[in-house]
């Protein structure tokens, strides 16, 4: 911090050095690199899903999420209370999100198609699939459709990755993925 004011009143007015001009024009283009390789990466890679959204009033999803667990539910996940789900191949499947759970669990065949379905009955939360590392965004009053085909049977770990209170470390949830026919 200067202790003596500025000798010149316009201190400020000094032509910029060719080093920062060159930094400023390097980080320039990368930022415009990143931003056409999202739109690359959409198509070529694995990043940025194509969902479809739709608005959805909370309580509807809320609705229609408790009808979808109680129509397909399978079983109670280990002593939890919290049911499994386990939609019809090629069907759709429901989760919520709300202060601090992802529910319900969700039951799915490897190698199958299924159409996921998810939103939040109250704040912004942040569905982080582990260990793939899916992320999307999920916001209350907006519908989001995936249609995801597991390829790994196995325990699938949903974490919150969107800061959403006290509760958000513990907010957690679960997908597993069986073989074709199990559990018949
Ligand atoms: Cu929900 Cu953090």
């Amino acid at each position: 911090m200067a202790i003596h004011p500025p000798q010149t009143r316009v201190w400020w007015n000094e032509p910029v050095a060719t080093t920062e001009l060159v930094w400023i024009a390097i980080a320039f283009v990368w930022g415009l690199i990143m931003f056409f390789m999202m739109i690359y990466w959409h198509i070529y890679g694995k990043q940025n899903l194509s969902t479809n959204v739709g608005l959805v009033d909370p309580a509807v999803y809320e609705k229609k999420t408790t009808d979808f667990a109680n129509t397909y539910k399978v079983r109670e996940d280990g002593g939890t209370g919290v049911p499994v789900a386990k939609p019809p191949v090629g069907g759709d499947a429901y989760m919520l999100a709300r202060t601090y759970e992802w529910w319900p669990v969700l039951e799915l065949e490897k190698g199958k198609s299924y159409r996921l379905h998810i939103s939040s009955l109250d704040l912004m939360h942040g569905f982080s699939l582990q260990p793939v590392n899916m992320n999307i965004e999920v916001h209350p009053g907006r519908e989001q459709i995936i249609t995801i085909t597991p390829k790994e049977a196995g325990v699938y770990g949903v974490v919150c990755n969107e800061y959403c209170g006290f509760g958000h470390h513990t907010m957690t949830g679960r997908i597993y993925v069986v073989a074709p026919g199990a559990g018949e």
